[in-house]
């Protein structure tokens, strides 16, 4: 058998999930009482200014915005993964949802549980999280629920970027050389591997 024919084979599989590796978002919002929830996710991607996020019905995260339409996309880099991690078994939902029990526990403040630091936002009410490098604040534009999936596809519109300074490049460009996310890839953390080159539009 030549690499080639190798490389081509597949087999037939039924995977439990499908996230093939995306990058990990720590999604603020606001608690009926002013707080902010944290909720850890990964299914997130921009389209410009709009950012689709896929959010689990029973979750405190995705209740928050249909009450109060704002919130903090965070983005982590792999250095705090292990905070993110402190949050994985929380919900801010309480009672904790029945398809929950048994995994998850209540808590109510995501920041001392997970060792990171609040700061106020400038155009939002959630806070966001000083560790991240990144902290887009964002309004929600639109929530769908399908009827077809127990995950809401919410689209929300950044209207204020904070970046590290470290990782900003001629004023107003992320240098990806300083930037790195942490990837969420089949239930595991990553971090990003070097660099391979850039496509023909790259500014930086
Ligand atoms: C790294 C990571 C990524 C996750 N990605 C998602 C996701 O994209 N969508 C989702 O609904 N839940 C995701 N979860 C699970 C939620 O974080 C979990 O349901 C949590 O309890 C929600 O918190 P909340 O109820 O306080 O909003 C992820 C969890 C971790 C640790």
């Amino acid at each position: 058998m030549n690499q080639q024919t190798q490389f081509q084979r597949t087999q037939t599989v039924q995977p439990t999930i499908l996230y093939f590796g995306t990058p990990t978002v720590l999604l603020n919002t606001l608690n009926e009482d002013g707080t902010t929830n944290i909720t850890p996710m990964s299914s997130a991607w921009s389209l410009g200014k709009c950012l689709v996020l896929g959010l689990g019905m029973g979750s405190k995260g995705l209740q928050n915005m249909q009450r109060h339409p704002e919130c903090v996309v965070n983005l982590p880099d792999p250095s705090l993964w292990k905070n993110v991690e402190a949050l994985a078994p929380l919900t801010g939902l309480n009672p904790v949802p029945n398809h929950k029990r048994g995994k998850f526990v209540f808590e109510k403040d995501k920041f001392a549980a997970s060792g990171l630091t609040p700061a106020d936002s400038l155009c939002v009410m959630p806070q966001r999280i000083l560790e991240c490098p990144l902290q887009i604040e964002a309004k929600v534009a639109d929530i769908r629920m399908p009827d077809h999936s127990p995950f809401a596809i919410i689209e929300v519109l950044s209207v204020h970027v904070h970046a590290h300074e470290n990782i900003v490049i001629d004023q107003h460009h992320i240098n990806p050389k300083t930037w790195s996310p942490l990837i969420y890839n089949f239930r595991h953390y990553f971090g990003l591997g070097d660099e391979l080159g850039k496509t023909f539009r790259a500014t930086t």
